[in-house]
């Protein structure tokens, strides 16, 4: 299949803007910063930049939690600013995604104000009111998936309001044909206003079951476990109705031409390629999160690999993704060796590839100490692990004080290696991550055969993975070392276009390649 559209050859990059670039010295990023990184950006090779929420918000979950969808919060910049960084993006060839979270608003949000102030209220059934049970108890037994109950008692209006994450984060009715225009008409704020798509929050919770059913316990959850794993969410996840609502959603934007509609899904794969839509008309790419699950082995990923790609309905386009701003970060969760590995996987693999901000420069979690924690995530219930600080500290540009992201002091704690792990020193270093990451944005760039090659013979060959990309006459395998071990792998001959190592470009093998520990090979077999 040619890839044609700009979504499908592109590299989607992530920008988490509170971390990214500090330009009014509050400690927190802002959109001058990201206007003044887009060179650093175009210089890697990705295209396409997802901003996370830059709205009017409480910050009670980090602009997740948004009072004004069509305005911006003081703290990133104002309008005027928006519209110099989306100009300044296209005229770089660049597109600019941004985050709708259409599940739920502030509870400071006018909507919501006005839904609370009484039973009587034109909104009050653009939010998810129900009546106690006759113990006076919530309606019923989902859950927060912040922890606790979803439900929340409102004195003044004597009912409950649901919502699948903080309370101060109603979710919205989408039964409701108001609301809905609404949340169209904020879409098309944005898209008259020029931007190329939008990520969309949470997309598989949108509806919620009408009769309010209680969920079933999870066999599977234990004392351990969060307290939003103890059930299964049959009755307000995935449900049914949601394909008809992403279908609408992908027609307004269809209205404005070539636009983006990604969705935020964690779903089984089986569950997950159904977001596509009936006859590819539902999200043009549902996120596909499973590298972050997966296990780190040759077999298991030659497994969902293959999965992946037979599940995928026909003229579906893949995509994939390491990391984001709710996940441990790659390089903690395989090693630094092995993070340049997944680093070739993402970027070799056929589908889109999103790359998480710091992810190019092999940022690890940094640890919180406990007086800094900002995370309601954690807050809410500390020590499980849940928290997501961890993944999201500034950006480290260079080695002076603050790491050039600020020159206050961060909102969040810089890594205690930013003196070596950042921008300009490891652009200096001819073998690090980040000129891997551009070796290899270069070489699929300059190459068909990585963008809408086929991709055929994906097999774990003990600890190697292995998978070849072809398209008119390219024909390149990629040998994946997952182990610390040194490999030998028969191949009858061919020549190395990059190694993870960066350092065997050109060597030509024939019957047998070795691969050192965490070896990554492109290889020509042509
Ligand atoms: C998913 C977002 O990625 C996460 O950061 C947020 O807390 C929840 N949705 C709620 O909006």
């Amino acid at each position: 299949m040619q890839a044609t559209a700009w979504w499908q050859r592109g590299i989607i990059y992530e920008v988490y803007p509170r971390s990214f670039q500090d330009t009014n010295n509050d400690g927190i990023g802002d959109l001058k910063g990201i206007l003044t990184r887009l060179d650093y950006l175009v210089e890697l090779g990705v295209d396409v930049l997802w901003i996370a929420p830059i709205y009017p918000s409480p910050m009670e979950d980090f602009g997740y939690d948004i009072s004004d969808y069509c305005g911006l919060d003081g703290i990133f910049g104002t309008l005027a600013d928006f519209d110099q960084l989306l100009n300044a993006v296209h005229e770089r060839g660049l597109k600019l995604i941004l985050d709708f979270v259409p599940n739920h608003t502030s509870n400071q949000h006018p909507w919501f104000l006005e839904s609370r102030s009484s039973r009587e209220n034109s909104k009050r059934d653009w939010y998810l009111w129900c009546d106690a049970t006759e113990d006076g108890g919530p309606p019923n037994n989902w859950l927060s998936n912040f922890g606790g109950s979803g439900w929340e008692w409102d004195a003044t209006t004597r009912q409950y309001y649901y919502h699948s994450f903080l309370k101060q984060q109603p979710d919205v009715n989408w039964r409701n044909p108001s609301l809905r225009e609404a949340m169209f008409d904020v879409l098309r704020f944005w898209l008259d206003r020029g931007v190329d798509g939008f990520r969309v929050d949470v997309m598989w919770l949108l509806f919620k079951d009408e009769q309010f059913r209680n969920n079933p316990i999870n066999p599977a959850s234990h004392e351990g476990s969060p307290a939003s794993q103890r059930l299964l969410p049959i009755f307000n996840a995935d449900r049914p109705e949601i394909h008809g609502l992403v279908a609408s959603m992908r027609s307004v934007l269809d209205s404005y031409g070539e636009r983006l509609l990604l969705g935020e899904i964690y779903l089984p794969i089986n569950r997950l390629v159904l977001y596509y839509g009936k006859d590819l008309t539902g999200a043009t790419l549902p996120f596909n999160f499973h590298l972050i699950q997966c296990a780190w082995r040759a077999d298991a990923i030659a497994h969902l690999i293959r999965e992946y790609e037979a599940a995928l309905p026909p003229g579906a386009w893949p995509n994939w993704v390491l990391g984001n701003h709710d996940q441990p970060r790659i390089s903690s969760r395989v090693g630094s060796e092995q993070a340049r590995v997944a680093a070739m996987l993402l970027l070799t693999l056929r589908g889109t590839p999103t790359i998480y901000y710091g992810e190019e420069i092999g940022m690890r979690n940094v640890q919180i100490p406990p007086q800094e924690i900002q995370d309601p995530a954690e807050k809410n219930e500390p020590g499980l692990g849940l928290g997501r600080d961890p993944e999201r500290t500034p950006m480290p540009w260079d080695c002076s004080l603050s790491a050039g992201f600020t020159e206050a002091r961060p909102w969040l704690p810089l890594g205690e290696d930013y003196t070596t792990r950042n921008v300009v020193n490891l652009s200096r270093q001819k073998d690090s991550i980040l000129r891997l990451y551009q070796a290899l944005i270069r070489l699929r760039r300059s190459n068909e055969a990585l963008i809408s090659g086929r991709l055929e013979g994906v097999v774990a060959n003990g600890n190697i993975l292995r998978y070849e990309r072809t398209d008119h006459g390219q024909h390149f395998a990629i040998l994946l070392n997952l182990s610390h071990e040194q490999e030998e792998i028969n191949l009858e001959r061919g020549r190395i276009l990059v190694s993870t190592y960066l350092d065997r470009e050109d060597d030509l093998f024939e019957r047998s390649v070795s691969l050192r520990s965490s070896e990554g090979l492109i290889v020509n077999l042509t």
